[in-house]
């Protein structure tokens, strides 16, 4: 007798959106909660890169437009989804820039910090509120900030980004304690290096180059699929006592303390226990 498991819809009937949903984690998000029977709002502002995973993913998922800077856009996509689903189940504040990487804070410009802010932060409020908007007459809805391993540790990206981070874990604590009356959960999934255009780009790394980058994890390569997963648990109702949490996909990045590498000299599983850290994340 043949054992074929069956594949079990975890988002059936949800529907979710993506902010940031054209490129990277983003993107895979779409493609895995649409998998999951999820049906999916792409907001970005790469307009021809969503409508081509829309393109992919047919009826489960539609673009809108929104540059999550601005109120208006962000509210326009919150809507849109109560228009076309009658409601909206998950929102997943994804959007994201690395921004100028200067290490020096005297070449840091005012401009460029107010803009990573602005985007990473600001968006993710903007996000929250209108999700919140629609989700609290419902009593129940699932918000989820990518935030990054720099959101609990320091010197692991710019002075911009790394604020952004741990600004995110700060809504997501506040908004969890006051969003918990309305049934609604609120958490972040924090990854460690994911090869997508925005790290490639901000590192000077190509996809090999990530791959050599320094993991505390030996034997496998944090790709964007295992952020998406995460995505998913705290999206899903395995999840439905989970909120504000954040949520590290990091293999333990973040646990390590570069001072001690006690294991490094003991069990030798540090293979690169000589070379200086790979410290400059994303
Ligand atoms: N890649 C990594 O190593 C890594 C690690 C930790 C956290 N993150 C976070 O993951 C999130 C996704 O980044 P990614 O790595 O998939 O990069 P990515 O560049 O592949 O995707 C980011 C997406 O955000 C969109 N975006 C940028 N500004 C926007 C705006 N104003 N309005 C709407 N959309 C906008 C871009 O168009 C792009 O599609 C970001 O918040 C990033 O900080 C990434």
């Amino acid at each position: 007798m043949s054992m074929a498991a069956t594949f079990v819809r975890r988002l059936e009937g949800k529907v979710a959106i993506i902010t940031g949903g054209a490129s990277g984690i983003g993107e895979s998000t779409a493609r895995l909660f649409s998998k999951h029977g999820a049906k999916i709002l792409i907001a970005d502002v790469q307009d021809d890169l969503a409508k081509n995973v829309c393109k992919d993913l047919e009826s489960s998922a539609i673009f809108v437009h929104c540059d999550v800077t601005k109120e208006s856009d962000v509210e326009n996509v919150v809507n849109t989804a109560v228009a076309k689903y009658g409601k909206l189940d998950i929102m997943i504040n994804n959007a994201g820039i690395a921004g100028a990487v200067k290490p020096n804070i005297l070449d840091n410009e005012k401009s460029d910090f107010e803009q990573v802010i602005n985007i990473n932060l600001v968006g993710a409020f903007l996000g929250t509120k209108h999700a919140a908007r629609v989700m609290i007459p419902n009593r129940s809805g699932s918000i989820i900030s990518t935030a990054s391993v720099c959101s609990t540790i320091g010197g692991g990206g710019s002075h911009a980004y790394t604020s952004s981070k741990h600004g995110l874990v700060g809504l997501t604590r506040n908004t969890a304690v006051e969003l918990g009356q309305h049934g609604i959960r609120v958490n972040c999934v924090s990854p460690y290096l994911v090869p997508t255009p925005l790290a490639k780009d901000a590192l000077k790394l190509d996809d090999d180059g990530c791959k050599r980058a320094y993991s505390n994890l030996k034997g496998v390569v944090l790709g964007p699929e295992d952020v998406a997963e995460a995505a998913m648990y705290l999206a899903s109702d395995e999840s439905k006592y989970v909120s504000g949490h954040n949520l590290l996909v990091d293999g333990g990045y973040t646990i390590v303390n570069a001072g001690l590498c006690l294991f490094a000299s003991i069990y030798n599983c540090n293979q690169e226990q000589n070379k200086p850290l790979f410290l400059v994340v994303l």
